[in-house]
């Protein structure tokens, strides 16, 4: 089958036009759902064990039981890896608290049904779009007081970013009651102060715990790069030295634009450059150390 052909569906490999689940799925009845998104270069998951650890914490918050184990599911996002023939690419991860009669009294029997997806990406388009930066509107945040969780109910996410999309944005930014950015529609925001200190909000309900994001924080630790935890503005954004969004899709990508004004001098920053950088490297330590303790155990 060609790449990003295969899909998984509780238990079976299929042909992904042929994977189906069940009309009264509570996660396309409710939205009764949570999702991962794992990064995959050179064949090796990346951030593999934070995306797990994040998926165990969101099904607990719902009370959803974890449809295989752990170790288990391990084996299978492998499988999903090497069956689509995935070098560089994405296995998205979903698990719905299952099929029930349609009600909104969380059933008491319902398995919870797992479903994978893989396709592989263009890594030569994403970083062209490193290259060039994007461009970030803002938009009030209407989303839910449980942000943290990793639903599937990604509605308000869908609209915003798509209002962007019709102004020639990439990402939106969301903005809370007092004025302060919580995050994009699928990525963590960021700016780069004047006196070159990254700055990102401090976790709570409002916002998803990254991966990407915690990764590059332990990254800037490492690097002994200047980092500061903490809210900023729109305007703050606008005055910044540089801006940039961060998720497992595009690591660290460069936002040049906001609102249709530009940040620093209009292209990416070196400050990004370099936490992109640091990121890639310890990601991919941990990866190859990841795939090694897999491979001898
Ligand atoms: N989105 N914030 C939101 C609302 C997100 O949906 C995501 C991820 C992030 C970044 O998280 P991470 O670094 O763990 O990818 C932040 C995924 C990629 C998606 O919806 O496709």
């Amino acid at each position: 089958m060609p790449a990003g052909r295969v899909a998984y569906v509780d238990g079976r490999y299929s042909r992904h036009g042929d994977a189906a689940v069940h009309i009264e799925d509570r996660g396309l009845q409710f939205a009764d759902a949570v999702y991962e998104v794992f990064m995959v270069m050179g064949k090796l998951l990346f951030d593999e064990e934070a995306h797990l650890d994040r998926l165990e914490r969101s099904l607990g918050e719902l009370s959803i039981a974890m449809p295989i184990h752990r170790g288990a599911l391990k084996v299978v996002l492998r499988e999903m890896v090497r069956q689509n023939r995935i070098v560089d690419g994405f296995v998205y991860l979903q698990v719905t608290r299952g099929v029930a009669k349609r009600d909104h009294f969380i059933p008491k029997a319902a398995q919870p049904s797992l479903i994978l997806t893989a396709r592989p990406f263009n890594a030569a388009a994403i970083e062209k779009r490193r290259g060039n930066g994007v461009a970030v509107f803002s938009a009030p945040d209407i989303r839910w007081a449980r942000c943290d969780i990793k639903s599937t109910a990604l509605l308000p996410n869908v609209l915003a970013k798509s209002a962007s999309q019709a102004k020639g944005g990439y990402e939106v930014w969301f903005v809370d009651d007092n004025g302060f950015v919580t995050e994009g529609g699928s990525t963590n925001a960021w700016i780069v102060t004047r006196d070159g200190v990254a700055v990102t909000r401090a976790l709570s309900n409002d916002i998803l715990p990254g991966v990407t994001r915690g990764a590059i924080l332990q990254a800037l630790k490492d690097e002994g790069i200047a980092y500061e935890v903490r809210s900023f503005t729109v305007e703050e954004a606008l005055n910044s030295r540089e801006a940039f969004v961060t998720s497992a899709t595009g690591g660290a990508m460069p936002v040049v634009t906001l609102d249709g004004k530009t940040i620093g001098n209009g292209h990416p920053g070196s400050v990004s450059a370099r936490i992109q950088e640091a990121y890639m490297r310890l990601a991919t330590r941990e990866a190859v150390s990841n795939a090694s303790r897999k491979n001898s155990g």
